[in-house]
């Protein structure tokens, strides 16, 4: 999983997942994800985490993965991101590997791009790199004050899975959108003017910045062949509407969509009350979870493990 350029992402808070491995736990490599037993390509992605800790620590047996997700799965809210740099952590520590966190996000990167970013709290930057030694994230320093006040508005349309997965979405979208080099060389831009809007705690800059960029990679989305797109019509609703209160009122808020139908309005803690009001009005039937930035990785002993 190498990407064609750098990216940055915060990592949440309230948007996480626990995971549990144990080796030698089944007889076959088995996932179940919040008490389902999962087959076909999402057991496809856990395992090529785990093969890869089972050849650093030369062990062969079969992993049983148990994995709570509290974020909803495969909705563009970067569940795989969350789930797989758990496995990633769970699965080194049950093999008894030390692995710091450049070498877990590498490992994690194998599960599913996002991941490599989703080891690191706060800010985290993933350098893309050019092969796998070289292609890893580290935490990128932001303002104290901006780093305590950022708030993430997640506004969820829908928390069903979405028709076409991030790896496969955005492949098609390299291989066939006309727009994707001018995404490549935008993204680039738009990191090199984030990265001191975020030292400088310069949130308007953060915010303007992150919410072009993402919507260029959904216009590049629209222009693959055969076109796809990952808005809903509310999606556009919510973004055109955020814009015009922006405008109206001066409050600092700014929309970002992964891929998925759901947005994410980025603003300062001390607009989110009245944000929250103007969401109930306009867009009465989204689901809306409030966040901030959060912690890094880490390891929980389970009463099983410690008898
Ligand atoms: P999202 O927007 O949720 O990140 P993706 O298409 O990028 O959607 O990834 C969703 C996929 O990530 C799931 O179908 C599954 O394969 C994988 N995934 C999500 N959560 C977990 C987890 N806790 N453990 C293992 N794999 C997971
Ligand atoms: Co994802």
């Amino acid at each position: 999983m190498l990407p064609a350029n750098d990216s940055l992402s915060l990592t949440l808070a309230d948007f996480y997942t626990e995971t549990r491995v144990t080796f030698g736990g089944a007889a076959k490599d088995t996932l179940r994800l919040d008490d389902q037993t999962l087959t076909g390509p999402a057991l496809t992605k856990a395992v090529k985490v785990v093969d890869q800790v089972r050849s650093l620590a030369h062990i062969q047996s079969a992993a049983l993965i148990e994995s709570y997700n509290h974020v909803p799965t495969a909705a563009g809210l970067a569940s795989s991101a969350s789930g797989m740099a758990a496995l990633a952590g769970a699965a080194a520590k049950a093999a008894g590997l030390t692995l710091d966190h450049r070498q877990l996000s590498r490992l994690a990167r194998r599960g599913s791009g996002s991941a490599t970013r989703s080891i690191d709290g706060g800010f985290v930057r993933w350098f893309a790199g050019h092969d796998d030694d070289s292609s890893f994230a580290m935490p990128v320093a932001a303002a104290p004050e901006l780093l305590a006040s950022i708030r993430v508005v997640a506004v969820v349309f829908s928390d069903q899975p979405k028709s076409i997965g991030s790896t496969d979405g955005m492949a098609r979208t390299a291989a066939t959108s006309s727009y994707f080099a001018a995404w490549t060389e935008r993204a680039d831009e738009d990191l090199t003017l984030l990265l001191p809007a975020l030292r400088q705690g310069d949130f308007r800059a953060v915010g303007t910045i992150a919410e072009g960029n993402a919507l260029a990679m959904h216009a590049a989305t629209l222009a693959a062949r055969p076109p796809f797109t990952y808005f809903l019509p509310s999606t556009l609703a919510l973004i055109q509407q955020v814009g015009q209160l922006r405008e109206r009122t001066g409050i600092p808020v700014y929309a970002t969509v992964d891929a998925g139908p759901n947005v994410k309005l980025l603003t300062l803690a001390p607009y989110v009350t009245q944000l929250q009001l103007w969401l109930q009005t306009e867009f009465p039937t989204a689901q809306v979870t409030i966040t901030h930035a959060g912690p890094e990785m880490s390891y929980h002993q389970t009463r099983k493990e410690e008898n």
